[in-house]
C-alpha cells in the first residue's frame, strides 16, 4: 500500500518553499529512477537538462505561461529528445549492452539492424513523437520516486517549446523540449495541497473484455 499512500500524498504543486532544497542524495535517487525507466528497445534517446543558472530560470518563467516553478523550485528538469535519430545512437546503445553483458557487440548486430530498420524508417516528426512517449514513462517513474521520498513535484506541459529552444539553445544541441519536471518542497501557502483528488471511478476507467 506504500505506493498508494505515496500517490495520494503527491499533487501537482503550484507554490514552492524557496528556502528548502533537495539533498544531493535524494536528487541522485530521482536521477537513478529516471535512468532505470524502461524505454523502447532500451535505447534511452532522451536527455534531461538540469537548469541551474538563475538568469536562465528567470527567463523560463514567461516562456512557461507565467508559471513560477522555474524560478522557485530546487530542481528544474527539462526532458528533451533529439530532433533526429541516427544509426550512431543505436550503435552506441549496442556497445553499452555488449559491454555490460561482457559480450562481443557483433553478437547484437542483428538486433542493431532490426532497430535501425524500424527506427530510421520513421519521419523525424514520428520519431520525436515516439521518443516523447518514452519521456513520459520516465516522467511517471520520476514522479513516483519523488513522492516516495516526500519530495514535491510538478509535471509541466505548460510551456512554449519554441521559446525554450531559444533560451536553452536547443537547436545547437539538436534537441527539442518534451516536458518539464519541477522538484522541491511545497509552500505552506499552496492552497491546492488541500484539494481532494478528483479522479474517475476505477469501474469507469477499466473495461472488462
Ligand atoms: C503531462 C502533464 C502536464 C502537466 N502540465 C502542468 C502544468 O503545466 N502546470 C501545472 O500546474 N500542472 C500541470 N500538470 C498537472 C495536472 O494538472 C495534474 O496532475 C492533474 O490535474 C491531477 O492533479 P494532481 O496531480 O494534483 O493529483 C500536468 C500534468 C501532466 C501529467
Amino acid at each position: 500500500m506504500k505506493i498508494i499512500e505515496d500517490l495520494k500524498w503527491r499533487y501537482a504543486t503550484k507554490k514552492y518553499d524557496t528556502t528548502k532544497s533537495i539533498s544531493d542524495k535524494d536528487f541522485e535517487t530521482i536521477k537513478e529512477a529516471i535512468q532505470l525507466a524502461p524505454t523502447s528497445y532500451g535505447l534511452q534517446l532522451f536527455k534531461v537538462l538540469e537548469i541551474d543558472a538563475a538568469d536562465v530560470k528567470q527567463k523560463l518563467v514567461p516562456a512557461s505561461w507565467g508559471q513560477e516553478q522555474a524560478n522557485t523550485t530546487s530542481k528544474y528538469l527539462v526532458f528533451c529528445v533529439p530532433k533526429q535519430v541516427t544509426a550512431e545512437m543505436i550503435d552506441e546503445y549496442v556497445e553499452i549492452k555488449a559491454q555490460v553483458n561482457d559480450k562481443d557487440p557483433e553478437l547484437f548486430a542483428g538486433y542493431a539492424d532490426f532497430m535501425k530498420m524500424k527506427v530510421l524508417a520513421l519521419s523525424n516528426e514520428d520519431a520525436v513523437n515516439w521518443m516523447n512517449k518514452q519521456v513520459y514513462i520516465a516522467l511517471g517513474v520520476a514522479l513516483s520516486a519523488a513522492a516516495s521520498l516526500r519530495i514535491d513535484s510538478t509535471p509541466m506541459e505548460g510551456f512554449e517549446a519554441d521559446k525554450y529552444a531559444t533560451i536553452l539553445d536547443l537547436k545547437q544541441k539538436g534537441l527539442t523540449a518534451a516536458v518539464v519536471l519541477a522538484l522541491g518542497y511545497r509552500s505552506s501557502e499552496d492552497i491546492t495541497q488541500h484539494d481532494k483528488k478528483a479522479r474517475r471511478l476505477i469501474k469507469d476507467l477499466f473495461i472488462q473484455v
